[in-house]
Protein backbone atom coordinates (compact mmCIF):
# COMPACT_ATOMS: atom_id res chain seq x y z
CA UNK A 1 0.00 0.00 0.00
CA UNK A 2 1.58 3.40 -1.06
CA UNK A 3 -0.96 6.17 -0.95
CA UNK A 4 -4.74 6.23 0.31
CA UNK A 5 -6.86 8.88 1.08
CA UNK A 6 -9.42 11.63 0.88
CA UNK A 7 -10.10 10.78 -2.92
CA UNK A 8 -10.91 6.89 -1.71
CA UNK A 9 -13.01 7.92 1.35
CA UNK A 10 -15.25 10.30 -1.18
CA UNK A 11 -15.14 7.09 -3.81
CA UNK A 12 -16.82 4.64 -0.85
CA UNK A 13 -19.19 7.46 0.48
CA UNK A 14 -20.49 8.04 -2.81
CA UNK A 15 -21.44 4.12 -3.26
CA UNK A 16 -22.39 4.17 0.66
CA UNK A 17 -24.96 7.22 -0.30
CA UNK A 18 -26.45 5.90 -2.96
CA UNK A 19 -27.11 2.31 -0.90
CA UNK A 20 -25.64 0.57 -4.38
CA UNK A 21 -23.62 -2.14 -2.75
CA UNK A 22 -23.63 -4.83 -4.92
CA UNK A 23 -22.39 -4.52 -8.58
CA UNK A 24 -24.75 -6.67 -11.28
CA UNK A 25 -27.51 -5.12 -12.51
CA UNK A 26 -27.25 -2.35 -9.69
CA UNK A 27 -24.06 -0.81 -8.82
CA UNK A 28 -21.18 1.09 -11.72
CA UNK A 29 -18.00 1.26 -10.05
CA UNK A 30 -16.78 -2.33 -10.29
CA UNK A 31 -17.62 -2.60 -14.24
CA UNK A 32 -16.48 1.34 -14.76
CA UNK A 33 -13.11 -0.05 -12.86
CA UNK A 34 -12.71 -3.28 -15.39
CA UNK A 35 -13.40 -1.21 -18.48
CA UNK A 36 -11.26 1.20 -17.60
CA UNK A 37 -8.33 -1.70 -16.63
CA UNK A 38 -8.73 -3.75 -19.71
CA UNK A 39 -7.79 -0.69 -21.37
CA UNK A 40 -5.08 0.70 -19.35
CA UNK A 41 -3.48 -2.93 -19.96
CA UNK A 42 -4.23 -3.34 -23.93
CA UNK A 43 -6.25 -6.52 -23.25
CA UNK A 44 -9.68 -7.01 -24.19
CA UNK A 45 -11.22 -8.29 -20.63
CA UNK A 46 -10.39 -7.22 -17.18
CA UNK A 47 -12.22 -9.13 -14.45
CA UNK A 48 -12.45 -7.89 -10.61
CA UNK A 49 -12.39 -10.82 -8.48
CA UNK A 50 -12.08 -11.05 -4.41
CA UNK A 51 -8.32 -11.73 -4.19
CA UNK A 52 -4.71 -12.28 -6.75
CA UNK A 53 -5.61 -15.99 -5.47
CA UNK A 54 -8.70 -16.63 -7.26
CA UNK A 55 -7.72 -14.48 -10.11
CA UNK A 56 -5.23 -16.74 -10.32
CA UNK A 57 -7.10 -19.87 -9.72
CA UNK A 58 -9.93 -18.23 -12.67
CA UNK A 59 -7.24 -17.86 -15.02
CA UNK A 60 -5.54 -21.48 -14.83
CA UNK A 61 -9.38 -22.76 -15.04
CA UNK A 62 -9.93 -20.58 -18.37
CA UNK A 63 -6.97 -22.31 -20.21
CA UNK A 64 -8.31 -25.59 -19.42
CA UNK A 65 -5.94 -26.47 -17.41
CA UNK A 66 -6.79 -29.45 -14.30
CA UNK A 67 -5.95 -32.84 -13.48
CA UNK A 68 -3.34 -34.27 -15.63
CA UNK A 69 -1.74 -31.05 -16.00
CA UNK A 70 1.53 -30.01 -14.53
CA UNK A 71 1.95 -26.04 -14.34
CA UNK A 72 5.44 -24.84 -14.26
CA UNK A 73 5.89 -22.06 -11.58
CA UNK A 74 8.75 -20.08 -9.88
CA UNK A 75 10.71 -20.97 -7.21
CA UNK A 76 10.34 -17.76 -5.98
CA UNK A 77 7.00 -16.17 -5.45
CA UNK A 78 3.90 -16.28 -3.01
CA UNK A 79 2.96 -19.71 -2.17
CA UNK A 80 -0.29 -18.56 -3.69
CA UNK A 81 0.96 -18.71 -7.26
CA UNK A 82 1.10 -23.08 -6.51
CA UNK A 83 -2.15 -23.09 -4.54
CA UNK A 84 -3.74 -21.74 -7.74
CA UNK A 85 -2.66 -24.40 -9.28
CA UNK A 86 -3.62 -26.80 -6.83
CA UNK A 87 -6.77 -25.59 -6.89
CA UNK A 88 -7.59 -25.95 -10.36
CA UNK A 89 -6.64 -29.82 -9.55
CA UNK A 90 -3.23 -29.65 -11.50
CA UNK A 91 0.07 -30.22 -10.09
CA UNK A 92 2.84 -27.32 -9.74
CA UNK A 93 6.48 -28.19 -10.92
CA UNK A 94 8.64 -25.71 -9.43
CA UNK A 95 11.53 -24.40 -11.50
CA UNK A 96 14.99 -22.64 -10.92
CA UNK A 97 15.17 -18.69 -10.87
CA UNK A 98 17.58 -16.61 -12.44
CA UNK A 99 19.76 -13.74 -10.90
CA UNK A 100 17.09 -11.52 -12.31
CA UNK A 101 14.84 -13.06 -9.51
CA UNK A 102 12.05 -14.26 -11.84
CA UNK A 103 11.29 -17.55 -13.94
CA UNK A 104 14.94 -19.05 -15.46
CA UNK A 105 13.49 -19.78 -19.38
CA UNK A 106 16.73 -21.73 -19.72
CA UNK A 107 15.57 -24.27 -16.26
CA UNK A 108 11.72 -23.68 -18.00
CA UNK A 109 12.84 -25.12 -21.29
CA UNK A 110 14.49 -28.13 -19.58
CA UNK A 111 11.87 -28.76 -16.99
CA UNK A 112 9.23 -29.27 -19.39
CA UNK A 113 7.85 -33.00 -19.92
CA UNK A 114 5.18 -34.72 -21.32
CA UNK A 115 2.58 -33.59 -19.23
CA UNK A 116 3.47 -29.81 -18.78
CA UNK A 117 0.68 -27.52 -20.47
CA UNK A 118 1.83 -24.29 -18.57
CA UNK A 119 3.66 -21.50 -17.27
CA UNK A 120 3.66 -19.35 -14.86
CA UNK A 121 5.82 -16.79 -14.97
CA UNK A 122 5.60 -14.51 -11.88
CA UNK A 123 6.80 -11.09 -11.88
CA UNK A 124 8.01 -10.48 -8.63
CA UNK A 125 9.12 -7.35 -6.66
CA UNK A 126 7.92 -5.46 -9.59
CA UNK A 127 10.50 -6.73 -11.97
CA UNK A 128 9.58 -8.49 -15.03
CA UNK A 129 10.22 -11.88 -16.41
CA UNK A 130 12.07 -12.32 -19.93
CA UNK A 131 8.89 -12.33 -21.87
CA UNK A 132 10.15 -13.02 -25.13
CA UNK A 133 12.04 -16.10 -24.17
CA UNK A 134 9.54 -17.21 -22.45
CA UNK A 135 6.38 -16.51 -24.70
CA UNK A 136 8.79 -18.11 -27.97
CA UNK A 137 9.39 -21.64 -25.69
CA UNK A 138 5.90 -21.52 -24.95
CA UNK A 139 4.54 -21.33 -28.35
CA UNK A 140 7.25 -24.48 -29.33
CA UNK A 141 6.09 -26.43 -26.75
CA UNK A 142 2.50 -25.25 -27.11
CA UNK A 143 2.03 -24.46 -23.95
CA UNK A 144 -0.68 -21.95 -22.36
CA UNK A 145 1.08 -18.74 -20.35
CA UNK A 146 -0.21 -17.41 -17.28
CA UNK A 147 1.42 -14.60 -15.80
CA UNK A 148 0.96 -13.40 -12.24
CA UNK A 149 1.10 -10.08 -12.28
CA UNK A 150 0.25 -10.03 -8.22
CA UNK A 151 3.63 -7.81 -7.70
CA UNK A 152 3.74 -6.22 -10.89
CA UNK A 153 0.69 -3.69 -10.96
CA UNK A 154 1.29 -0.83 -13.19
CA UNK A 155 4.49 -2.17 -14.43
CA UNK A 156 5.46 -3.36 -18.04
CA UNK A 157 7.76 -5.59 -20.30
CA UNK A 158 9.11 -3.57 -23.18
CA UNK A 159 5.91 -1.63 -23.91
CA UNK A 160 3.29 -4.18 -23.18
CA UNK A 161 2.09 -3.96 -19.56
CA UNK A 162 2.49 -7.03 -16.95
CA UNK A 163 -0.37 -9.09 -17.46
CA UNK A 164 -1.13 -8.59 -20.70
CA UNK A 165 0.84 -10.65 -22.80
CA UNK A 166 0.13 -14.10 -22.13
CA UNK A 167 -3.05 -16.04 -22.40
CA UNK A 168 -4.34 -14.61 -19.07
CA UNK A 169 -2.66 -12.47 -16.27
CA UNK A 170 -3.52 -11.91 -12.71
CA UNK A 171 -3.00 -9.08 -10.25
CA UNK A 172 -3.87 -8.75 -6.66
CA UNK A 173 -4.52 -5.58 -5.27
CA UNK A 174 -4.27 -6.72 -1.39
CA UNK A 175 -3.04 -4.14 0.93
CA UNK A 176 0.69 -4.71 -0.04
CA UNK A 177 0.18 -4.17 -3.83
CA UNK A 178 0.34 -1.25 -6.05
CA UNK A 179 -2.99 -0.70 -6.38
CA UNK A 180 -4.96 -1.71 -3.35
CA UNK A 181 -8.80 -2.22 -1.86
CA UNK A 182 -7.80 -3.83 1.08
CA UNK A 183 -8.33 -6.92 -1.03
CA UNK A 184 -9.40 -8.21 -4.09
CA UNK A 185 -7.93 -8.92 -7.44
CA UNK A 186 -8.53 -9.43 -11.03
CA UNK A 187 -7.89 -11.75 -13.95
CA UNK A 188 -7.47 -10.59 -17.52
CA UNK A 189 -7.05 -11.81 -21.07
CA UNK A 190 -8.16 -11.19 -24.27
CA UNK A 191 -9.45 -14.53 -25.36
CA UNK A 192 -13.30 -14.60 -25.91
CA UNK A 193 -13.87 -18.54 -24.35
CA UNK A 194 -11.44 -17.95 -21.50
CA UNK A 195 -12.88 -14.42 -20.50
CA UNK A 196 -16.32 -16.62 -20.30
CA UNK A 197 -14.57 -19.43 -18.10
CA UNK A 198 -13.33 -16.21 -16.07
CA UNK A 199 -16.47 -14.96 -15.34
CA UNK A 200 -18.13 -18.59 -14.28
CA UNK A 201 -15.46 -19.04 -11.88
CA UNK A 202 -16.24 -15.24 -10.52
CA UNK A 203 -19.60 -16.11 -9.99
CA UNK A 204 -21.59 -18.84 -12.13
CA UNK A 205 -25.23 -17.12 -11.59
CA UNK A 206 -23.92 -13.30 -13.07
CA UNK A 207 -25.74 -14.15 -16.49
CA UNK A 208 -28.84 -14.43 -14.41
CA UNK A 209 -28.40 -10.85 -13.51
CA UNK A 210 -26.18 -9.61 -16.57
CA UNK A 211 -28.29 -11.77 -19.49
CA UNK A 212 -27.24 -15.70 -20.62
CA UNK A 213 -26.14 -14.95 -23.79
CA UNK A 214 -23.10 -16.77 -23.21
CA UNK A 215 -21.63 -19.35 -25.45
CA UNK A 216 -19.92 -21.87 -22.82
CA UNK A 217 -21.92 -24.44 -20.41
CA UNK A 218 -22.28 -22.80 -16.87
CA UNK A 219 -20.24 -25.01 -14.27
CA UNK A 220 -20.10 -24.85 -10.62
CA UNK A 221 -17.13 -22.83 -9.51
CA UNK A 222 -16.49 -21.39 -5.84
CA UNK A 223 -17.05 -17.51 -6.95
CA UNK A 224 -15.13 -14.92 -6.33
CA UNK A 225 -17.37 -11.83 -6.46
CA UNK A 226 -15.88 -8.01 -5.99
CA UNK A 227 -17.69 -5.38 -4.13
CA UNK A 228 -18.88 -2.29 -5.09
CA UNK A 229 -16.61 -1.08 -3.03
CA UNK A 230 -13.58 -2.62 -3.99
CA UNK A 231 -14.59 -1.15 -7.35
CA UNK A 232 -15.07 2.41 -6.17
CA UNK A 233 -11.60 2.39 -4.33
CA UNK A 234 -9.82 1.09 -7.12
CA UNK A 235 -10.86 3.71 -9.75
CA UNK A 236 -9.15 6.11 -7.72
CA UNK A 237 -5.82 4.00 -6.94
CA UNK A 238 -6.20 3.61 -11.18
CA UNK A 239 -5.74 7.55 -11.43
CA UNK A 240 -2.62 7.36 -9.33
CA UNK A 241 -0.49 4.47 -10.61
CA UNK A 242 1.09 5.77 -13.81
CA UNK A 243 2.99 9.10 -11.96
CA UNK A 244 3.62 6.44 -8.62
CA UNK A 245 5.46 3.60 -10.54
CA UNK A 246 7.08 6.50 -12.45
CA UNK A 247 8.57 8.10 -8.99
CA UNK A 248 9.78 4.83 -8.10
CA UNK A 249 11.22 4.01 -11.40
CA UNK A 250 12.92 6.84 -11.49
CA UNK A 251 14.26 6.33 -7.21
CA UNK A 252 15.19 2.81 -8.66
CA UNK A 253 17.53 3.77 -12.04
CA UNK A 254 19.46 6.44 -9.05
CA UNK A 255 20.06 4.01 -7.18
CA UNK A 256 21.57 1.31 -9.41
CA UNK A 257 23.92 4.43 -11.05
CA UNK A 258 24.94 5.25 -7.97
CA UNK A 259 26.04 1.39 -7.15
CA UNK A 260 27.39 0.99 -10.01
CA UNK A 261 31.29 -0.35 -9.35
CA UNK A 262 30.67 -1.30 -5.85
CA UNK A 263 30.33 -4.83 -4.67
CA UNK A 264 26.46 -4.87 -5.26
CA UNK A 265 25.59 -6.14 -8.82
CA UNK A 266 22.84 -5.05 -10.60
CA UNK A 267 20.39 -8.03 -10.28
CA UNK A 268 19.61 -8.55 -14.22
CA UNK A 269 16.71 -6.82 -15.82
CA UNK A 270 14.62 -7.80 -18.47
CA UNK A 271 12.83 -4.40 -19.04
CA UNK A 272 14.48 -1.46 -16.51
CA UNK A 273 12.70 1.28 -18.17
CA UNK A 274 9.01 -0.11 -18.01
CA UNK A 275 8.97 -2.42 -15.24
CA UNK A 276 7.47 -0.90 -11.67
CA UNK A 277 10.61 0.06 -9.69
CA UNK A 278 8.92 -1.06 -6.23
CA UNK A 279 12.68 -2.49 -5.15
CA UNK A 280 15.82 -2.26 -6.50
CA UNK A 281 17.65 -6.26 -6.60
CA UNK A 282 21.45 -6.59 -6.16
CA UNK A 283 23.47 -9.53 -6.17
CA UNK A 284 26.33 -10.08 -3.62
CA UNK A 285 29.39 -12.07 -4.21
CA UNK A 286 27.86 -14.96 -1.30
CA UNK A 287 25.58 -15.42 1.38
CA UNK A 288 27.64 -14.39 4.20
CA UNK A 289 28.64 -11.36 2.28
CA UNK A 290 25.39 -10.55 1.77
CA UNK A 291 24.50 -10.92 6.10
CA UNK A 292 27.20 -8.53 6.78
CA UNK A 293 26.30 -5.90 4.20
CA UNK A 294 22.32 -6.07 5.98
CA UNK A 295 23.86 -5.68 9.32
CA UNK A 296 25.05 -2.08 7.91
CA UNK A 297 22.89 -1.19 5.88
CA UNK A 298 19.00 -3.21 7.20
CA UNK A 299 17.15 -4.61 3.93
CA UNK A 300 15.61 -7.32 2.81
CA UNK A 301 17.59 -10.53 1.77
CA UNK A 302 15.42 -12.17 -0.84
CA UNK A 303 15.75 -15.53 0.61
CA UNK A 304 14.60 -14.64 4.03
CA UNK A 305 11.45 -13.35 2.89
CA UNK A 306 9.83 -17.02 3.90
CA UNK A 307 6.25 -17.66 2.33
CA UNK A 308 8.21 -16.09 -1.45
CA UNK A 309 10.76 -19.34 -1.33
CA UNK A 310 9.24 -22.89 -2.09
CA UNK A 311 11.20 -24.27 0.79
CA UNK A 312 8.55 -22.11 2.70
CA UNK A 313 5.64 -24.16 1.25
CA UNK A 314 4.49 -26.72 3.68
CA UNK A 315 1.26 -27.31 2.39
CA UNK A 316 3.00 -28.48 -1.20
CA UNK A 317 5.68 -30.44 0.05
CA UNK A 318 2.89 -32.29 2.55
CA UNK A 319 0.83 -33.02 -0.83
CA UNK A 320 -2.31 -31.12 1.22
CA UNK A 321 -3.55 -29.92 -2.00
CA UNK A 322 -7.18 -30.15 -0.85
CA UNK A 323 -9.22 -29.84 2.03
CA UNK A 324 -10.32 -33.32 1.55
CA UNK A 325 -8.58 -36.55 0.28
CA UNK A 326 -10.69 -37.60 -1.88
CA UNK A 327 -10.53 -34.05 -4.14
CA UNK A 328 -6.54 -33.68 -3.18
CA UNK A 329 -4.94 -33.36 -6.62
CA UNK A 330 -1.84 -35.30 -5.14
CA UNK A 331 -4.23 -38.40 -4.67
CA UNK A 332 -6.48 -37.86 -8.23
CA UNK A 333 -5.79 -40.86 -10.66
CA UNK A 334 -5.38 -38.28 -13.68
CA UNK A 335 -2.13 -37.10 -11.71
CA UNK A 336 0.20 -39.58 -10.74
CA UNK A 337 1.89 -39.24 -14.12
CA UNK A 338 2.33 -36.01 -13.10
CA UNK A 339 6.14 -35.26 -11.08
CA UNK A 340 5.41 -35.11 -7.63
CA UNK A 341 9.01 -35.63 -6.40
CA UNK A 342 9.67 -31.71 -5.15
CA UNK A 343 12.86 -31.36 -2.43
CA UNK A 344 13.91 -28.80 -0.71
CA UNK A 345 16.94 -28.29 -2.36
CA UNK A 346 15.70 -29.26 -6.23
CA UNK A 347 16.05 -25.79 -7.03
CA UNK A 348 19.68 -25.29 -4.84
CA UNK A 349 20.80 -22.35 -7.47
CA UNK A 350 17.91 -20.33 -6.88
CA UNK A 351 18.68 -20.55 -2.94
CA UNK A 352 21.91 -19.51 -3.94
CA UNK A 353 20.42 -16.50 -5.69
CA UNK A 354 18.11 -15.83 -3.20
CA UNK A 355 20.18 -16.27 -0.33
CA UNK A 356 23.13 -13.21 -2.16
CA UNK A 357 19.95 -10.84 -3.33
CA UNK A 358 18.96 -8.09 -1.58
CA UNK A 359 15.71 -6.08 -2.13
CA UNK A 360 15.89 -1.97 -1.30
CA UNK A 361 12.37 -0.84 -1.46
CA UNK A 362 11.53 2.85 -3.32
CA UNK A 363 8.14 4.69 -2.49
CA UNK A 364 6.72 7.58 -4.37
CA UNK A 365 6.64 9.72 -1.45
CA UNK A 366 10.28 9.80 -1.03
CA UNK A 367 12.00 13.10 -1.37
CA UNK A 368 14.89 13.30 -3.13
CA UNK A 369 17.25 14.58 -0.73
CA UNK A 370 15.74 11.40 1.36
CA UNK A 371 17.24 8.79 -1.81
CA UNK A 372 20.45 10.80 -1.67
CA UNK A 373 21.03 10.16 1.93
CA UNK A 374 20.07 6.64 1.53
CA UNK A 375 22.18 5.77 -1.33
CA UNK A 376 25.15 7.53 0.57
CA UNK A 377 24.27 4.61 3.56
CA UNK A 378 24.42 1.82 1.35
CA UNK A 379 27.77 3.50 -0.53
CA UNK A 380 29.24 3.77 2.81
CA UNK A 381 27.89 -0.17 3.65
CA UNK A 382 29.13 -1.17 0.61
CA UNK A 383 32.63 0.04 0.92
CA UNK A 384 33.23 -1.25 4.59
CA UNK A 385 32.23 -5.12 3.38
CA UNK A 386 34.37 -4.27 0.01
C1 LIG B 1 3.24 -13.26 -6.57
C2 LIG B 1 1.90 -13.37 -5.90
N1 LIG B 1 0.99 -14.20 -6.42
C3 LIG B 1 -0.24 -14.31 -5.87
C4 LIG B 1 -0.59 -13.59 -4.75
C5 LIG B 1 -1.95 -13.78 -4.15
O1 LIG B 1 -2.67 -12.60 -4.04
P1 LIG B 1 -3.76 -12.42 -2.88
O2 LIG B 1 -3.03 -12.25 -1.60
O3 LIG B 1 -4.51 -11.20 -3.28
O4 LIG B 1 -4.61 -13.63 -2.91
C6 LIG B 1 0.33 -12.71 -4.17
C7 LIG B 1 -0.02 -11.94 -2.97
O5 LIG B 1 0.74 -11.59 -2.13
C8 LIG B 1 1.61 -12.60 -4.76
O6 LIG B 1 2.54 -11.80 -4.24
Amino acid sequence: MYQVGKEEIDAISEVLLTGKLFRYGIGTACATFEERYAKFLGVKYAMLTSSGTTALHAALVSQGIGPGDEVLVPACTYIATAIAVLAAGAIPVVVDIDESVTLSPTAVEAAIGPHTRAIIPVHMWGMVCDMDALMAIAKKHNLKVIEDACQCVGGAYKGRKAGSIGNAGAFSFNFYKNMTAGEGGCAVTSEDVAADKIACMIDCCRFYWEGRDKSIPLFAAPGARASEIEGAILNVQLDRITPMVEEMRKQKIQIINALKGTILTQAKANSLEYECGTHAAFQLPDAETTLKFVELYPCTIAGKTGRHVYTEWDPIFDKQGAPHPAINPYNLPENQVCRMDLKKDSCQKSLDILNRTVLIGTHPNRKQDETNAMIERILAAAKAIS
